[in-house]
């Protein structure tokens, strides 16, 4: 094949993260043929383990997720497992006796953060990282923005940033590299796609499942860091971002990054009337936010996050972009909702109010469809107008399997394509406009608000948008009703 010869070497190998989505897509590029050949994986972890107990540990993990392993007997011979303590020598030294030196090296961090740096030195005092390695890492790349820029310091010492990986799974989701295509490869929406047409932008990220065993982590980090910092603003610079001049991993990341640098500052006193911070009440379907292990009894940590963000740019001044992420909310979904600008006045015996503003929704969960809100007539008599839409369901549209963002991802590290990887001055202007909400939060003594689980969130998060004449639009064609 046309992908080097490659070593990849999964440090946290026994972890959640590798079980839940690494693993399980490596196995599916291996059936579909997209891995390299030879290529070797060496999964790590302190468990001691050798290759075959790891290979039949591992085995049954993916069973007892639901993997129906077709190929194990070929995907088995690709793995291998190295225990290994990050800070002890020798299992350094036995990695690098099981690396060969002719191929390309993969090192994917899915570790705690504190682990990287030993990680890093480690691999440097065994000589085991060479020209064309790549590192892979994982969010949370820190708390703030000076605990992003040290554990970049400690990459960056070791690492360039060509070869540095930061991986932000909803830039592998095929819905939001679509966004790409449908802005830059049709001339439809771009001349619409500005501060004259569009009235508003809506971010959702709504998750039905609680914090489930993270806990611990999340009571330290919250909805904003978890979620905004990364996938919500990586999807607002991909909306709102001008045409890069190809699909150069720093053609794209230039513009984005210059969408960052446009946002208006959020902080001081504005939280309070342009964020919303909620935290989740029990249910039959689990305990209140509290109540989880490993959370504080009384943590003012919050699940759900609305804001209303602004980019201060010639395309984009005036336009609110509405971002909001929750846990055990309503229902699982995740959307971009672009709504244009009102027409001017009815000549139909619908009244203006009774004319919806046009819309477009790009969803990515639970299924990846792009659909255009329109008004059309009513069959029958008189000129009564009513909604309609066009829907395009991209699992159906192609014949094609459809790849997860992880292999996605996965691929491109393979590839050596950066395009779909945040890069480090990105990540640390998000951190920094992320930075001042969380001080105000603090400062004002902005609660999160509890909110019943299964709604969607507290009703201030409504009233923020009832302040601007609008409501959070999405969803409603799931419930069976007219989008
Ligand atoms: C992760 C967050 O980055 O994204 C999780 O840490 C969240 O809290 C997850 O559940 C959501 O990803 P997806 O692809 O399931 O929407």
């Amino acid at each position: 094949s046309a992908l080097p010869d490659t070593d990849f070497i999964l440090f946290g190998g026994t972890g959640d993260l590798a079980v839940r989505k690494l693993l399980p897509a490596l196995y599916r590029l291996h059936c579909q043929g997209l891995l390299p050949d030879p290529m070797r994986i060496v999964a790590s972890g302190r468990t001691p383990h050798d290759d075959d107990a790891y290979r039949a540990w591992l085995r049954a993990a993916l069973e007892a997720r639901g993997l129906l392993l077709r190929d194990w007997a070929g995907f088995e011979q690709r793995l291998h497992y190295q225990p290994l303590n990050v800070h002890q020598q020798e299992g350094f030294a036995a990695l690098a006796a099981r690396l060969r030196p002719d191929r390309t090296r993969v090192f994917y961090l899915s570790t705690a953060p504190s682990l990287f740096s030993p990680i890093c030195r480690g691999l440097h005092a065994h000589d085991l990282i060479l020209p064309d390695s790549r590192i892979a890492v994982e969010k949370p790349l820190g708390q703030d923005l000076a605990s992003s820029q040290a554990i970049n310091d400690d990459i960056g010492r070791y690492f360039l940033e060509s070869q540095t990986y930061r991986v932000d799974h909803y830039l592998g989701k095929e819905a939001v590299q679509n966004l790409l295509a449908l802005r830059f490869g049709n001339t439809l929406l771009e001349p619409l796609w500005r501060r004259e047409w569009v009235r508003d932008v809506q971010i959702t990220v709504a998750e039905q499942e609680g914090i489930g065993s993270r806990g611990e982590f999340y009571d330290h980090t919250g909805a904003l860091r978890d979620m905004v910092q990364s996938h919500l603003l990586q999807m607002l610079c991909i909306i709102a971002m001008e045409s890069p001049p190809s699909t150069h991993a720093d053609a794209v990341r230039d513009e984005k990054l210059k969408v960052l640098a446009a946002l208006e500052p959020l902080g001081g006193a504005a939280v309070l009337t342009h964020t919303v911070r909620g935290q989740y009440l029990a249910s039959a379907a689990g305990p209140a936010y509290r109540e989880e292990a490993g959370v504080q009894a009384d943590s003012q940590v919050e699940t759900f996050v609305a804001l209303t963000a602004r980019i201060n740019n010639w395309r984009w001044a005036g336009v609110p972009f509405f971002l909001r992420t929750g846990k055990r909310m309503h229902r699982r979904l995740a959307e971009i909702v672009i709504s244009f600008r009102d027409v001017p006045t009815s000549i139909f015996d619908t009244p203006l109010a009774g004319l919806q503003a046009n819309r477009i929704v790009i969803r990515m969960q639970p299924q990846e469809t792009l659909s255009l809100h329109l008004m059309a007539k009513r069959p029958g008599d008189g000129m009564r107008l009513q909604p309609v839409s066009l829907n395009l369901d991209f699992s159906k549209a192609s014949q094609s399997r459809r790849l997860a963002a992880y292999e996605w991802l996965l691929g491109d590290i393979l590839k050596g394509n950066l395009t779909l990887f945040v890069r480090r001055d990105e990540q640390e202007a998000a951190w920094r406009w992320i930075e001042p909400i969380l001080r105000a939060w603090t400062e004002v003594g902005q609660a999160a608000e509890p909110y019943a689980a299964g709604s969607w969130g507290p009703a201030a998060a409504e009233a923020m948008l009832a302040r601007h004449g609008l409501y959070w639009h999405t969803g409603l064609d799931l419930e069976g009703q007219d989008p």
